[in-house]
């Protein structure tokens, strides 16, 4: 075990000192803007409205946003996912559909809000609901896109899988290079606009795009297939994370999928273990909730200060796995200014509270005592040592920062 752990403790100190990564791509895109320095945060429309979303409910959002408070923690992206479009006008414009009358009086109305407003579409001729892609006319989207005022594009795979298939039938390495081929594309015409937009790319992880997606202009990548508002799949993608801290900083991301912190049935417990390890991996902050029909709670855990400063912490490095004991999980992140955020995890399905877990210093490197602070309960727990012991409900977490 102890080498083990030697190991993890390891991959925790390249991620310490390494992707001291310059800005790429749509980072430096437009009149020099520097977009995404910490991980995008704002709202999406899929999770809850998917098809359904309307300019209603993008307004509603809007002005939710402002009136809950969660611009102003940091929630300015609004993005409108799938299912805006309609077909082409005689030129080959992207026309919207009715549920979106006019985007530019949209996107105007939220920038008079101090957000920003964000859009979705694929570099296959269908979308993922099968809605008008970019294929063949990806400048002049981009640039309707830019002459619209958005500022945000979430450019998915989808009906460009078909393009791949059928032009390289059984050959996934031409596939591949079709397929980033293709963002590519979408990033320099992004470029011409001059406008910056955050670039943001969905493939579901394919062809490790950690390893390539900053080089086609991405500013967050889709790590996984998609998530859904149950305990089970949002923990899978989060654990999955472990290992690819070293490929995010500041200006490109990894991205497992939006919150849905607010839906479905996941408990007080869950969505505080959602929103802590999605803080822990330096990703994206995208509520996927309804507004309209937010608890007290939900807005509590959305909108706790010190969680989203882990995420946006401005030294950019996404946190790592340290430590794994059946379904405790220990995961930490390093802070400006050498300070650090150790996240205890219980992924286990014990009824009860697992009593006594312990964090040993040790395991995040650390030889003496510290000063430590529990952040969800806002309360200073003084110097810690190395036999540490807490209580982690079922699917729960203790989240700690510490001074070193
Ligand atoms: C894919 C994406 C989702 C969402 C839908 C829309 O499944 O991964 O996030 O954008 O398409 O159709």
């Amino acid at each position: 075990m102890v080498a083990g752990l030697r190991f993890l403790m390891r991959g925790v100190c390249i991620a310490l000192v390494g992707s001291a990564v310059t800005m790429s791509g749509a980072a430096q895109s437009g009149a020099g803007a520097k977009v995404a320095a910490t991980p995008p945060m704002g709202w999406n429309s899929w999770n809850f409205f998917a098809g359904k979303v309307t300019d209603k409910d993008i307004r509603d959002t809007a002005d939710l946003l402002v009136s809950t408070g969660m611009r102003d923690a940091g929630y300015v992206y609004v993005n409108i996912d799938d299912t805006w479009e309609a077909g082409r006008d005689a030129q080959g414009r992207i026309k919207t559909n009715e549920k979106f009358p006019d985007m530019k009086a949209l996107a105007d109305y939220v920038h008079a809000k101090g957000l920003k407003l964000g859009i979705y579409s694929s570099p296959g001729a269908q979308t993922c609901a099968h809605f008008e892609g970019s294929l063949g006319h990806e400048e002049q989207d981009a640039q309707t896109y830019a002459d619209w005022g958005i500022d945000y594009l979430k450019y998915d795979l989808c009906g460009f899988r078909q393009n791949m298939r059928e032009q390289a039938a059984n050959d996934i390495p031409a596939q591949n290079k079709m397929m980033r081929d293709a963002y590519e594309k979408m990033h320099q015409a992004i470029l011409k606009t001059g406008r910056p937009m955050v670039y943001s790319l969905c493939q579901y992880g394919w062809d490790a795009p950690w390893t390539w997606a900053p080089s086609v202009g991405g500013n967050l990548w889709r790590t996984t297939g998609d998530i859904n508002a149950t305990f089970d799949r949002m923990s899978l993608i989060g654990r999955e994370q472990a290992g690819l801290a070293k490929f995010a900083g500041p200006g490109h991301w990894n991205d497992p999928d939006m919150l849905e912190v607010g839906n479905g049935k996941l408990t007080h417990d869950e969505n505080m273990t959602h929103m802590t390890l999605w803080s822990i991996l330096a990703a994206p902050l995208i509520a996927g909730n309804n507004l309209t029909a937010m608890t007290d709670d939900v807005k509590s855990i959305l909108m706790n200060k010190d969680v989203i400063a882990i995420d946006q912490d401005p030294l950019g490095k996404q946190g790592d796995r340290v430590y794994a004991e059946g379904p405790v999980e220990i995961w930490a992140k390093p802070l400006n200014g050498g300070a650090m955020a150790v996240a205890v995890f219980n992924f286990g399905e014990l009824q009860t509270d697992m009593k006594g877990i312990r964090l040993h210093l040790k395991e995040l490197g650390i030889a003496k005592p510290v000063k430590a602070h529990d952040v969800w309960a806002n309360k200073d727990l003084g110097t810690i040592t190395d036999d540490f012991k807490t209580t982690v409900p079922r699917h729960g977490v203790v989240l700690l920062t510490i001074q070193r």
